[in-house]
């Protein structure tokens, strides 16, 4: 393989075909603001680039600077971070930014490695794109794209990273990753990688073995545990009793009153449960919404009730997807108006 080869064809191709992405813009000191690149990269963890972009721009526009976040309340910064998922995520930010906004961001990996919620990717990332020091990240898209130069079937995770910090561009480190994720989100795709127009085709060996999308082979998923709810709405689609939540699933986001139902238990009875727990009354049932998270599929049967319990407006308070997919039912569901403003 040559090396020198194989970077100035990449870097060449992402001068050209680099994507405009809101992160990517240099400020006034030709450098681009860490915290920018930081946020950027917490949100892309788990969410496509387009979509990453909406989120990026709401964020940034609550919280411009990491001074704005470190002050601001974590129901805040949970609403701002809305939709997202994986909402762990935005509590470490927001922990992260009251640690560091005394002495100032991080200038080295390893600076940010000791922030809760930065991994080495996050770390790689941020240390290279902003601060140009020489370290490889390896994501999906990266550890595919090495996979296939090499013709490796089932890389493991260190083969995979000696191979990204080998192939790193000391010279240019933030160019080289951004490049490499470009190429995997743009070019090397999973199912159909576009060889022809790929500039480093001639040096890939998934393509001279003649079917280069087998590589790397599928990894075995962990099973998906498969979870029933029964969920009250009280109130209506504009104001409604919420509860906060607790625990790792949707914990601290607000939500409807929810009980799961155990195993070998009825629907039924986990909802008298949940009457028993408010001291509410079922009045119609309005329907089932299903969501998928990594390692769980959600199916939440929602019922409309009475009680006398506080409504709360639900636009202000930060909710899960899962609670906009049960809203919406209401809004679908037959219910007379009339019914859903019986005084509580
Ligand atoms: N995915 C995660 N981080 C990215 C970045 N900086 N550029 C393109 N895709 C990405
Ligand atoms: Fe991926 Fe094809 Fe390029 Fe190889 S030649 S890196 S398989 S797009």
């Amino acid at each position: 393989m040559d090396v020198p080869a194989l970077r100035s064809a990449l870097l060449g191709w992402f001068a050209a075909q680099r994507r405009e992405l809101p992160w990517r813009v240099l400020g006034a000191d030709g450098r681009r603001d860490p915290y920018r690149v930081w946020v950027s990269e917490v949100i892309l963890q788990q969410t496509q680039v387009t979509r990453g972009q909406v989120y990026f721009g709401r964020f940034l526009d609550a919280f411009p600077s990491v001074q704005a976040l470190a002050l601001a309340s974590q129901e805040a910064v949970l609403k701002a971070w809305e939709g997202c998922g994986y909402y762990a995520r935005a509590r470490n930010l927001h922990r992260a930014a009251q640690q560091v906004v005394q002495g100032g961001l991080p200038s080295t990996y390893d600076g940010w490695r000791a922030l809760p919620g930065v991994g080495p990717y996050t770390a790689a990332a941020i240390a290279s794109l902003a601060h140009g020091e020489a370290r490889a990240v390896l994501d999906g898209n990266v550890r595919r794209v090495l996979a296939r130069l090499h013709a490796v079937s089932q890389p493991p995770q260190r083969w995979a990273q000696a191979a990204a910090d080998a192939l790193l561009d000391p010279a240019r480190p933030g160019d080289w990753n951004e490049a490499v994720m470009d190429l995997g989100a743009t070019i090397c795709l999973p199912a159909n990688p576009k060889c022809s127009v790929c500039p480093l085709a001639s040096q890939c060996s998934a393509l001279a073995s003649g079917n280069p999308a087998q590589y790397p082979a599928p990894k075995r998923r962990a099973a998906v545990r498969e979870i029933q709810g029964v969920a009250l709405l009280i109130g209506d689609g504009q104001r409604a009793y919420l509860e906060r939540r607790e625990g790792t699933l949707l914990g601290k986001l607000w939500g409807l009153p929810l009980e799961e139902v155990g195993a070998g238990e009825s629907e039924a009875a986990a909802l008298k449960r949940l009457e028993g727990r408010l001291g509410a009354r079922c009045v119609q049932r309005l329907g089932t919404a299903a969501h998928s998270m990594t390692h769980r599929q959600l199916s939440v049967t929602l019922y409309a009730a009475q009680a006398d319990l506080p409504l709360t407006r639900i636009a202000q308070r930060p909710l899960s997807r899962l609670d906009h997919k049960l809203l919406a039912l209401q809004g679908a569901s037959r219910l007379q108006p009339a019914l859903l403003s019986v005084p509580l």
